[in-house]
């Protein structure tokens, strides 16, 4: 089978197709034909050489978490069905640590995601795969495990209730739609920015109530507080936006932080946290049982993931130079 590999980590022209066997399914394991997996920023980080977690020693690497498809072959004791059409859900779990019997099972001690979805076919967990409803596409299913799952838990950690505000700093990409999306979904009222006149029309065509077109923390700021006072934050940019949520959040409120894409410090001033009371919670991923739920919604056409693009799999190497260039809206999938 055919995979699209990182084959050095020095950014999109590292992306090279190669041919590896076809995978062999062990007890509990499944083989999935790939119809779609979106890449995420995370695999970018991963090919910029920027990611602790994959170094020069392991290449070729195959990455891709959020694959869509359906199943060719199983194990023994696979909990699914040759032919099913599925959605694995990436997280891998311990399952015995105290934080995997307490839960929720995204605090697992030894968390890690699943990676190899950029190919034409996929070996999982057969106990990761959730059914795929016959009216949900698996383009627009692979947009969900990763983006929508993150924003979906943090809005959970946010303690924020219908008619509140959210501020939504980079609103543009997977993360930054899904909390738009879902913010609405919740009867929230997004807040959200970007540095794109372009992007920024797609978001109002999304129907996102606030839209702030500005790179300028002050700027921003400036726009934010004369919309009002946020009730809470999704931040995955972290570094100066950290600051910037903070001043513009109202006192008691939360700011959720599930990346590191402005910078990895969160450097901010004390003051905001003790004399407004106000908190930053981190965050990552969600548990499986939420990914059902978003099935379930979109299947249902409470919201309609927002594919910005699609690509055949030997022009993976696109997708990642369309995300590296912040040309790209909504979730980028990979068609193999
Ligand atoms: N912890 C977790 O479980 C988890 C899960 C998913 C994602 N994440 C993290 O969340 C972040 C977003 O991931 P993603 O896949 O949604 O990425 P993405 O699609 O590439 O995000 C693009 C968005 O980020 C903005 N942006 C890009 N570079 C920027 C910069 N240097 N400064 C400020 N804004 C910038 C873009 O703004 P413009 O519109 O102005 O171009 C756009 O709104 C990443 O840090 C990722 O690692 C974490
Ligand atoms: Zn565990």
């Amino acid at each position: 089978m055919r995979a699209a590999a990182f084959t050095s980590l020095t950014g999109p022209d590292g992306v090279e197709l190669i041919e590896q066997a076809d995978p062999d399914p062990g007890d509990g394991e499944a083989v999935v034909d790939v119809e779609a997996c979106s890449i995420n920023r995370h695999d970018l980080w991963i090919l910029e050489g920027d990611s602790a977690m994959v170094n020069e020693g392991v290449l070729p690497f195959v990455t891709g978490l959020d694959v869509a498809g359906t199943v060719r072959e199983t194990g023994a004791g696979a909990s699914v069905s040759e032919g099913d059409r599925v959605l694995l859900c990436p997280n891998q779990t311990c399952g015995e640590c105290r934080y995997c019997r307490e839960g929720p099972e995204n605090l697992c001690q030894s968390f890690m995601l699943y990676h190899g979805g950029l190919a034409e076919q996929a070996l999982v967990d057969g106990s990761r795969l959730i059914p795929l409803p016959d009216d949900l596409s698996a383009q627009t299913a692979a947009c969900l495990p990763t983006a929508y799952l993150t924003a979906w838990h943090m809005y959970r950690k946010a303690d924020l209730t219908a008619g509140d505000r959210v501020f939504v700093p980079g609103a543009t990409g997977g993360v930054g739609v899904a909390a738009v999306q879902l913010a609405d979904v919740l009867g929230l009222e997004a807040v959200g920015t970007t540095t794109s006149e372009t992007k920024a029309e797609r978001l109002r065509e999304l129907g996102c109530p606030h839209v702030v077109v500005s790179g300028d923390t002050d700027e921003i700021v400036r726009e934010v507080r004369s919309i009002g006072e946020m009730d809470g934050a999704l931040n995955h940019l972290a570094g100066e936006f950290t600051a910037v949520a903070a001043k513009v959040l109202r006192r008691g409120a939360k700011q959720v932080v599930c990346g590191r894409t402005a910078g990895s410090r969160v450097d901010t001033a004390a003051a905001p946290f003790f004399l407004q009371h106000q908190e930053i919670v981190g965050s990552t991923m969600g548990t499986q049982p939420e990914l059902e739920r978003l099935v379930d919604l979109a299947a249902s056409g409470a919201f309609e993931p927002v594919v910005g693009g699609t690509y055949d799999l030997d022009a993976t190497g696109e997708a990642f130079r369309d995300m590296a260039e912040r040309d790209a809206f909504g979730k980028l999938v990979v068609e193999p």
